[in-house]
């Protein structure tokens, strides 16, 4: 059906390309048991926050955007709503749009409406199902645009596919403060790594979670549905499942912390009483009340972020913002571009 779907410019022009094979260049289980390993051998037991998403932890995440404590999304989406013409305007036309963890590509879809002859739209999921459903999706609403989806682990080094359309600039978007994720120097090096992706005259759009009262932050990281306490237990899941592991998921608590001075709320996974785990062969001792830290989420002031951001060679050009000020978008450009 959407096949015939026609518009006023160009009926079909990719209609040949429709929702094309995606290549999943992510992490195998090999990888995941092997960095599982490493994580919880350590002194303070981590996991890698990525593997979160796979297909019912997207689907777990997209129930945490509609949760009522959950103001990110919202918050982030309103900004959105209320400037996206100024953004598309940055983003200027035959723009390349990239996207690092696009998951649904619900909040792209409110630049897409406003982008003037776009080059291309490059959506980078780890999770091949999410993935899929957003392409075929965004195939159906945009049959002219050029969808060239990547399924990988974006912190891996990856190969841009090249558009029809040459593209006049290319930008990089990066919603849902997934910058926060990041420790700082990390963080640091991410967005100078997206500033190269981006080129000399293109850009970064970002959404940047702000800083705000306690009860607010730990209500949106430890919902009263349970939702995010299930999200958090399902990298538990995928190990039993994946990896071969016999976590028992009831032994385990989430637990979200705000901690002011490092500036960031961080998730654990805490076990109940003293046990042991098998995974892949490999057993892992708790204490009673000992943690697996699952996740940082960092929440910036606007000037630390400008801080940040200098240090990785970018220039805050435009700030967006709600009128409490709990969220931001950010238009980065390249400091050492002269574009305006
Ligand atoms: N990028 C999201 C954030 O930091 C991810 C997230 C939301 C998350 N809720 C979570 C990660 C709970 C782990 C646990 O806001």
């Amino acid at each position: 059906m959407t096949r015939l779907q026609a518009t006023k410019n160009d009926p079909a022009r990719f209609s040949k390309r429709r929702t094309p094979a995606i290549r999943n260049l992510g992490p195998d289980a090999a990888r995941f048991r092997d960095e599982a390993w490493a994580g919880l051998a350590a002194p303070h037991k981590t996991l890698p926050c990525k593997y979160f998403y796979d297909a019912s932890g997207s689907a777990l995440f997209e129930r945490i955007c509609d949760l009522p404590e959950y103001y990110p999304t919202r918050t982030e989406l309103a900004i959105l709503e209320a400037h996206a013409d100024e953004m598309g305007a940055c983003l200027g036309s035959r723009c390349l749009l990239i996207e690092f963890g696009s998951g649904s590509s619900r909040k792209t879809r409110l630049l897409l409406d406003r982008l003037r002859e776009p080059a291309g739209y490059v959506p980078i999921d780890i999770s091949p199902a999410a993935l899929a459903a957003s392409v075929r999706t965004l195939h159906a609403a945009y049959p002219d645009l050029e969808v060239l989806p990547l399924c990988a682990d974006y912190g891996d080094s990856l190969e841009l596919p090249h558009s029809r359309i040459e593209p006049a600039r290319r930008a990089v978007f990066f919603p849902g403060s997934t910058i926060g994720n990041f420790t700082p120097p990390d963080a640091q090096r991410f967005l100078a790594r997206m500033a190269r992706i981006a080129g000399p005259r293109g850009g970064i759009l970002i959404g940047v979670d702000l800083r705000k009262a306690a009860a607010v932050l730990e209500a949106a990281y430890d919902d009263r549905a349970g939702v995010t306490a299930a999200f958090n237990r399902n990298l538990l899941a995928r190990l039993n499942q994946e990896v071969g592991a016999d976590f028992d998921l009831d032994r385990f608590r989430h637990r979200a912390v705000w901690y002011p001075e490092r500036s960031r709320i961080e998730m654990h996974l805490v076990s109940t009483e003293e046990q042991e785990v098998d995974v892949a062969g490999r057993r892992f001792h708790f204490a009673a009340g000992e943690s697996i830290h699952t996740e940082n989420s960092y929440k910036y002031s606007p000037d630390g972020f400008a801080e940040l951001a200098a240090a990785a060679g970018l220039t805050v050009s435009r700030v967006w913002m709600d009128e409490r000020r709990w969220f931001s978008v950010q238009w980065l450009t390249r400091t050492d571009s002269a574009s305006p």
